[in-house]
């Protein structure tokens, strides 16, 4: 099959990046990515590459060369569809807040508006890739819901996840460990296949494209991250007996992570992970398992997300206690709300929770984020219902300029690993602080001799010492 034109549905932290490198690696295919939300295509269309809707290292200088080329933004959905052989699904997959499986399910109504929409839309037989990540067996739904609704034209589906980390999804792209692609082994199946593994081959050598079978392919891409998650988990939980114990946890990681069975990544301990995969894919386990009646399974891994909450809930303890159990009407200064460095995603960032938890106890906080717009830090707040929108506004006051952030401020707190922290001037920000001043280091990116020289009192998660 003759492949010249994509799209993709779903403009986001997915789509928006993946496409751009496709097109760039690409450039005798066109690549189309639609999306219903007007404004983030005008993003994504913006001539100023500064504004668009995804921060990623690198992604500005791609969607630059590609843009106007064989990369094309745009809200006509049908029309992108009607003229493309393959239709990626690159559209959000919530948990479910509601009915069945809330908290805990994927809630996977946008996937099926897709997949009638493509049904009812396509006049020619089209292969279907599902990006985004999904429970196991959603093809089969995706299949069945395109097979029985539209014009009877065939479609194939594929199961290709991302492996993509947001803040190095250009190199994760360009560069990737593997490229996983599941489909069905009929003679159209394989066609299906070899047409996906030639796009890719275009830039990722043959080798690191593996094929399988879909739902193989889609319970992959759950066990990656339920893997990555563990270990994260796994570190944040023996932090917890560093802090009691006086060791330090940056020692035990290296220490273990010269076992090459164990190898040095996903080690770092931190005020828990973030983001929009690993909790809801494990969740998404925890379900499958249950609906199964593995409850045995279910409970392993959902530990996994309990010690996460519990290690951003001890953090928040952390400051209350050690700023002699009170923080109310005292200004505590977060640096970083990002999930994790070098991206504008907040989703799950551990920051929400933390800051939820303080304002309860009637803080005042202060936050500074290099990447992160405060319409952001008061929707992430506000979608949790805990206080009103207008009392949030008063207790919490997002700043432009750090140092500002952290005048007459009892304490900092870090909360995203971003490099400009480490080279600030600690002794000014000493100088304009509250005394005693407190540095509760999240995420262990500062130096302890250098800040107690200063003055300050610091605390670094995973270290009693
Ligand atoms: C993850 C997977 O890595 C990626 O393959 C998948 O496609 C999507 O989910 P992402 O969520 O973008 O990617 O970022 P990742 O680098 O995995 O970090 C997730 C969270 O774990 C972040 O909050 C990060 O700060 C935290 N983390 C990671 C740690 O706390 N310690 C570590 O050692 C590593
Ligand atoms: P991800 O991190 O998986 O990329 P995002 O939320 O960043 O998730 O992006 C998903 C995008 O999909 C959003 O911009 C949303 O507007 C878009 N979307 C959801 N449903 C549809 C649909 N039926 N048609 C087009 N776009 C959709």
């Amino acid at each position: 099959m003759k492949i010249k034109n994509i799209c993709c549905i779903g403009a986001g932290y997915v789509g928006g990046p993946t496409m751009a490198v496709i097109a760039q690696k690409c450039p005798h295919i066109n690549v189309t990515v639609v999306d219903i939300n007007e404004d983030r295509i005008a993003a994504w269309n913006d001539e100023n590459l500064d504004n668009l809707p995804v921060f990623e290292p690198g992604l500005d200088s791609i969607v630059k060369e590609a843009r106007g080329r064989n990369l094309f933004f745009s809200t006509e959905v049908d029309k992108a569809i009607d003229n493309s052989e393959i239709i990626f699904i690159s559209v959000n997959t919530p948990t479910k807040t509601y009915g069945k499986g809330k908290g805990m399910a994927a809630d996977l109504k946008y996937i099926e508006l897709c997949a009638r929409q493509i049904a009812r839309v396509s006049k020619q037989d089209k292969i279907v890739v599902e990006k985004s990540t999904l429970p196991v067996r959603t093809a089969a739904a995706i299949k069945s819901i395109l097979n029985n609704t539209g014009h009877h034209v065939h479609f194939e589906i594929l199961s290709n996840p991302e492996f993509l980390a947001e803040g190095t999804a250009v190199n994760d792209l360009l560069m990737p460990d593997r490229v996983l692609i599941g489909g069905e082994s009929t003679p159209k199946g394989k066609e299906a296949l070899k047409a996906l593994t030639d796009i890719y081959a275009n830039w990722v050598p043959r080798e690191k494209i593996l094929t399988t079978n879909v739902w193989s392919s889609e319970l992959s891409k759950l066990t990656a991250n339920a893997f990555l998650a563990q270990r994260v988990s796994s570190i944040n939980a023996m932090s917890e007996i560093c802090e009691k114990t006086g060791a330090d946890i940056n020692e035990v990681a290296k220490a273990i992570g010269m076992d090459s069975r164990i190898g040095p990544k996903f080690l770092k301990a931190s005020v828990g992970f973030g983001g929009s995969c690993f909790q809801k894919d494990i969740l998404n386990l925890v379900y499958i398992a249950k609906s199964y009646g593995l409850d045995e399974v279910a409970d392993y891994w959902e530990q996994v997300i309990l010690i996460n909450e519990h290690q951003k809930q001890r953090f928040s303890d952390l400051i209350v206690s050690t700023l002699y159990n009170t923080v109310s009407g005292k200004k505590i200064t977060f640096l970083g709300w990002a999930f994790k460095k070098d991206t504008n995603d907040t989703r799950e960032s551990a920051a929400i929770k933390v800051a939820d938890s303080l304002l309860s106890e009637q803080a005042k906080i202060s936050v500074y984020d290099p990447k992160v717009v405060a319409k952001q830090i008061y929707s992430d707040l506000d979608y949790l219902k805990t206080r009103s929108s207008e009392e949030n506004r008063n207790l919490l006051q997002v700043h432009k300029d750090p140092y500002e952030a952290c005048n007459q401020s009892h304490s900092v707190a870090i909360l995203t690993e971003w490099d400009e922290f480490v080279s600030y001037d600690w002794q000014r920000i000493y100088d304009n602080m509250q005394k005693p001043a407190f540095v509760f280091d999240g995420r262990g990116i500062l130096n302890k001799t250098e800040l107690e020289r200063i003055g300050f009192v610091y605390y670094k998660i995973g270290s009693g010492a």
